[in-house]
């Protein structure tokens, strides 16, 4: 599945995404800068911190209670902004493009 990480000054980093990992992982194991995963995916970091392209808000959901308490705790928080832990690869995310935020916490 391929998943696309937009960098703050624009550029793009392509990844090809196994299903079943987290947004976060693939972000990690691609070696994308911004993207820390500092408590492993336990969701209670918040420094997996995503935009998710306007193009892509309704596919991907929203955040879970839980996530969204999280997500207080992550740096400059917009109507679009997920914990990249907390979304799974899945096929129906072929092409999905997150954007990666200014900086982390
Ligand atoms: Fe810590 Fe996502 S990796 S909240």
């Amino acid at each position: 599945t391929k998943i696309t990480f937009v960098q703050p000054d624009g550029v793009r980093v392509e990844t090809e995404a196994q299903n079943g990992a987290t947004v976060m992982e693939t972000a990690i194991m691609n070696g994308v800068p911004g993207i820390i995963g500092e408590c492993g995916g336990a969701c209670t970091c918040a420094t997996c911190h995503v935009y998710v392209d306007d193009s892509w808000t309704e596919t991907v959901g929203g955040p879970s209670m839980m996530e969204e308490d999280m997500l207080d705790f992550a740096f400059d928080v917009k109507e679009a902004s997920r914990l990249s832990c907390q979304i799974k690869v899945r096929d129906e995310l072929e092409g999905l493009v997150v954007h990666v935020p200014g900086r982390q916490g």
